[in-house]
């Protein structure tokens, strides 16, 4: 097989986001992995439903992960499951052309241009690359149900070993939103009201609404959304927390749970003819 073509987040979102209509003949099934800054999970996807075809394979991301090791892994599950046909790689951080910026829960490597290159290139399959906090997003936008996002403005927070963010308006993703950086007194509120932040801390759903409300009254102030839709380790419990916030708009748990990054990061695959990965801030 030829080398991987990569396309960009955008382009790939936005052809994922159309591909249930277009009626093209782009592979149904597709391997999505989801890397996170805790475990690397990745499963084959059956893109007409967003289903799971297949297990998930679940390794440790290493402490400081480096996109080599991190490429390894990758590249492990998909022989695992004999894929070559192309993989969508979900990753917390922002994709900035060859480099992940904001990724505090890899090392700082990531950051160097050319990072990235061993993610597209060293395999015998084409890769495309998107934030998992957005692949989370556009899992919602094409399988959360009718409508997703009819009431204005939809904010998907997940909340795992940092807070990522997507936006979703008039059935598009706005990829690249990084909401979990925004501080309080307290600091960066990913620190402050993460999942990580619960299981260090060993939050009560009463605790942790005390430190997230605050960020969901400044998002509110800030981004007037119609919706918020919760996702990460929070989705196992979502009533609990969920529950105990005060919010005007109605708020639901992310409709594809844990495998959210999964399915959206295998729903990125598009056309892969494409050729760049220029996406992303600078
Ligand atoms: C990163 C985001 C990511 C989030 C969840 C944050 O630390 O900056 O890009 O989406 O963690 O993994």
């Amino acid at each position: 097989m030829s080398r991987p073509s990569p396309m960009s987040a955008a382009d790939s979102v936005a052809a994922a986001a159309t591909a249930e209509t277009a009626g093209d003949d782009r592979p149904r099934m597709q391997l999505g992995v989801d890397v996170g800054g805790t475990s690397i999970k990745g499963a084959i996807v059956d893109l007409r439903s967003g289903q799971l075809a297949g297990q998930t394979h679940n390794v440790q991301t290493p402490q400081g992960a480096t996109p080599e090791q991190v490429a390894a892994l990758v590249w492990q599950i998909a022989a695992a499951e004999g894929w070559i046909d192309g993989i969508g790689i979900a990753l917390p951080g922002v994709i900035s052309g060859s480099r992940l910026c904001h990724a505090p829960n890899l090392s700082g490597v990531w950051e160097r241009d050319g990072a990235l290159d061993c993610l597209l290139v060293s395999a015998d399959a084409a890769a495309v690359l998107i934030n998992d906090a957005d692949a989370a997003g556009l899992a919602e936008l094409i399988y959360g149900g009718p409508q997703p996002d009819a009431d204005g403005l939809t904010v998907v927070l997940t909340f795992g070993t940092g807070i990522g963010s997507a936006l979703l308006h008039n059935g598009h993703l706005i990829p690249n939103s990084e909401l979990g950086e925004i501080t309080s007194g307290s600091g960066r509120f990913e620190d402050v009201a993460s999942g990580r932040a619960i299981s260090e801390h060993d939050l009560t759903p009463v605790q942790w609404a005390e430190r997230a409300q605050p960020y969901f009254d400044l998002l509110e102030t800030l981004l007037n959304p119609g919706r918020w839709v919760l996702g990460g380790g929070l989705t196992e419990n979502f009533q609990q927390y969920a529950s105990r916030l005060d919010l005007s708009k109605p708020v639901s748990v992310a409709h594809l749970g844990v495998h959210a990054g999964i399915v959206g990061a295998a729903a990125a695959v598009g056309r892969l003819d494409s050729a760049s990965n220029q996406s992303g801030r600078q």
